[in-house]
């Protein structure tokens, strides 16, 4: 096996085992924005990507290999090298530290007076992320080869860098947030000793990449205030100075994949579900789309008591929209997660009890995985509703302009990553504010024909500016070498 010149670290990994009762192994693609921007670099460039093994059917997969490198058959000819993390460990790192620590940070979702506090078994899991990070470090400074350009990928992993310049100096590395970076005011909710190894870790790549300014002007701010560095620019961008080592600063802005997107949306299996969905919904209704996984970030419930808003003060819409609502499982083993799929549950319940007429369910919510059945509801969307709390990019906003058939008003939240690229034809709200959310429901529904579907062109065309493939190689380009 050869020493990879490109190599790429994440969490999550291009491919996932689940194992049957008889312990047959069946791989399947792997989720979310982070996989989906990846998956680009396909199996041509002889790159190595080292992940961790998430789930007993990966861990049982990694079992039956050679030290982790698994068969690139699994995953459309990818080299992939996945970790078998011990669970404790691994548990700690990502549920306890990255999911509920980090991710909260990032988002702002702690509500305070009582959370966050930062008790003993916090500092457990502190330390199973550092091994955690460290086992990545290990991994990547083996396959790597000299010189070789490294893509370390989001906060489970801001460690990494640092970790792994120490081990291999010859390696040119990156850092890459899918995540918003929090402001300094709220990036120190985080114990001290905490905050700084998390800054020292991502100024450990010699360029750390957000998908926003806004993103990596937090990040700037976070290293200047907390840790005492310098803020400079070099060839148009910013740089953060800290004990003698300067790191660059970037930003991608990762988009659609366009092309991938036409070709799968209007495949039979797409058309079936449209099909199926139009049955459900009934032909002349309005069609308000919201596709997500069930994160808190993601503000579904809001955007439910936004709908029933809608249909209260404007009882021209009862009876002629249904909100399609998708709402993938997401992070289960955190107990908040499944506290909040019961209120999205029961709040589209409370919904369809109080309107709901035997010919008109006013939501139809699923919470269960199906893609094909996602993109049937972009391409039959009128409305696309995007309102989260915090995003960093949100890849939903930008994939509904590409699919939809007629034309889909967006309703945007302004703190969502693409509200930078896509806020001049969307209609932009705060997401905490259900009043102003309903209305521009209302708003979008009322929209002109010909208005809606010159703004979805234009968000089409915004939306595809970088595709996935570009993303990565303007990163690896920026690297340099
Ligand atoms: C976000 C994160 C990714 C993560 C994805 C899905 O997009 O930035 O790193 O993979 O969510 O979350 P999960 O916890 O299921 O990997």
């Amino acid at each position: 096996r050869s020493a990879a010149q490109v190599l790429v670290a994440s969490n999550r990994g291009p491919v996932s085992y689940t194992r049957a009762d008889d312990g047959t192994l069946t791989a399947r693609r792997g989720g979310g924005g982070l996989v989906s921007g990846l998956s680009a670099i396909g199996p041509d460039a002889g790159a190595v990507w080292v992940c961790a093994a998430l789930s007993d059917g990966d861990r049982a997969a990694v079992a039956a290999t050679d030290g982790g490198r698994l068969d690139p058959a699994d995953s459309g000819g990818q080299r992939v090298h996945m970790l078998g993390i011990d669970p404790q460990v691994y548990a700690g790192a990502y549920n306890g530290v990255a999911n509920s620590v980090l991710w909260f940070i990032h988002h702002l979702l702690y509500q305070t007076p009582l959370e966050p506090s930062f008790d003993q078994d916090f500092r457990t899991q502190w330390s199973a992320y550092r091994e955690y990070n460290g086992a990545f470090a290990d991994a990547l400074a083996e396959e790597a080869g000299q010189g070789a350009a490294v893509l370390v990928q989001d906060y489970h992993l801001s460690l990494t860098p640092r970790m792994l310049r120490e081990r291999r100096p010859d390696l040119r590395i990156g850092h890459f947030s899918h995540t918003p970076w929090a402001p300094p005011d709220y990036f120190r909710l985080l114990p001290d000793d905490v905050a700084e190894q998390v800054l020292l870790g991502v100024l450990g790549a010699d360029r750390a990449a957000f998908l926003t300014r806004r993103w990596a002007r937090a990040f700037t701010e976070c290293a200047a205030q907390l840790l005492g560095a310098e803020t400079g620019e070099r060839d148009g961008e910013p740089t953060v100075t800290h004990q003698g080592r300067t790191t660059r600063i970037g930003v991608h802005g990762l988009g659609a994949d366009g092309d991938f997107l036409r070709e799968r949306g209007h495949r039979a299996d797409v058309a079936d579900r449209m099909a199926a969905l139009r049955e459900r919904i009934g032909p002349d209704r309005k069609v308000i789309v919201r596709v997500d996984r069930t994160e808190l970030s993601k503000n579904i419930v809001r955007g439910l008591w936004s709908y029933e808003r809608l249909l209260e003060t404007h009882p021209e819409w009862v009876g002629r929209v249904t909100h399609v609502a998708f709402a993938y499982p997401s992070r289960y083993d955190l107990a908040v997660y499944r506290e909040y799929t019961d209120t999205v549950r029961e709040v589209a319940e409370g919904i369809n009890e109080r309107f709901g007429t035997p010919d008109w369910l006013p939501v139809l919510l699923h919470v269960e995985d199906d893609f094909a059945r996602s993109l049937a509801a972009y391409r039959i969307a009128d409305v696309a509703l995007v309102n989260p709390i915090r995003d960093g990019m949100n890849l939903v906003a930008k994939e509904v302009p590409v699919l939809s058939d007629r034309g889909c008003a967006l309703v945007l939240s302004r703190e969502a990553g693409a509200f930078e690229e896509l806020g001049g034809d969307s209609i932009v709200v705060n997401p905490y504010d259900i009043e102003a959310t309903a209305d521009a429901l209302h708003r979008a529904l009322s929209m002109p024909d010909d208005e809606r579907a010159e703004r979805t062109g234009r968000l089409a065309a915004a939306a595809t500016a970088l595709p996935p493939a570009t993303w990565f190689t303007d990163q690896l380009r920026a690297l340099g070498g």
